[in-house]
């Protein structure tokens, strides 16, 4: 496994792969591993000749007072890890590789952006939207896989892709779960024993939605009261929105019909922890 850090060396290596006819399948990360990115990883060697995994801490998706400067950074841990899994290579820029300069280009999701994280997080989708925009410039993967627990942030890159012609297929890959259906996050690494009980009730707020669905309920002002109640029940945890919409616009819904995204963001202390459940609402 090579593991670089100039975009000129991953040139490098891609001008060979396409000297040899090999296709590239590509997993942005901010590192920090754990099993959903080691599932996207290997769901990408199903898919192309080698898997090549971007491992940046990226700080223009961050806010000012969000936890840029403690986000968890393990890249010998990292490295070890996706040699483990049959990564081809790790490229792990630093901030001067990625930006020589602050970017002058800004990418805005005017209506995507509008709803679940990006209403509480501005400038952060434009951030994501850089960021990928240059790892698919430096990289030309022929593929690149996402997972479905950053939802809004997989809808975003498809339409990225879309409106400027990138020529990459985008994967999405279903959220992977502790056993007790916590879904698994870099940012759970922040959690103490205690919070990691309370986390909990992000899922626990999602099931209770979806069995509502289940069991007939269509009003997504009911569902989403139900999924704040769950939450309000575990002290420590801070709902910060819950919300029932299309899984394509993004927009709330009145009644849920078709398909519903169950998307949810709470504090458990400090830590700010995302989850969503895809619904299929029975006729
Ligand atoms: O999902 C993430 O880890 C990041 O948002 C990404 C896609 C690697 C861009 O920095």
């Amino acid at each position: 496994m090579l593991v670089v850090t100039t975009i000129a060396a991953v040139r490098a290596r891609r001008h060979e792969l396409w000297r040899s006819g090999h296709k590239v399948a590509f997993v942005p990360t901010m590192g920090a591993l754990h099993e959903g990115h080691l599932t996207l990883v290997r769901r990408g060697r199903e898919l192309a000749d080698e898997v090549w995994v971007s491992v940046f801490v990226n700080p223009t998706q961050f806010g000012p007072g969000e936890d840029f400067a403690r986000y968890p950074r393990t890249l010998e841990r990292d490295v070890e890890l996706l040699r483990e899994v049959g990564a081809a290579l790790v490229f792990a820029p630093s901030e001067k590789e990625m930006y020589p300069r602050p970017a002058e280009v800004s990418l805005t999701f005017p209506n995507l952006s509008r709803h679940l994280c990006g209403a509480h997080r501005p400038g952060h989708f434009a951030g994501v939207a850089l960021v990928v925009s240059k790892l698919f410039n430096i990289v030309q993967p022929e593929v690149a896989l996402f997972g479905a627990k950053d939802f809004q942030q997989a809808v975003l890159v498809r339409r990225l892709v879309e409106d400027l012609n990138f020529p990459v297929r985008l994967e999405v890959v279903p959220t992977v779960r502790e056993a007790d259906g916590l879904a698994m996050s870099s940012r759970n690494a922040y959690l103490d024993a205690s919070q990691r009980q309370q986390a909990l009730a992000l899922w626990r707020a999602l099931s209770a939605a979806q069995a509502a669905v289940l069991k007939g309920e269509r009003s997504a002002k009911a569902l989403e009261g139900l999924m704040l109640s769950v939450l309000g029940q575990t002290p420590g945890v801070r709902p910060q929105y819950v919300a029932a919409v299309d899984p394509e616009t993004l927009e709330p819904v009145e009644e849920v019909q078709g398909t519903v995204l169950l998307a949810l963001a709470a504090y458990v202390g400090s830590t700010r922890l995302i989850d969503n459940l895809l619904v299929e609402v029975p006729q």
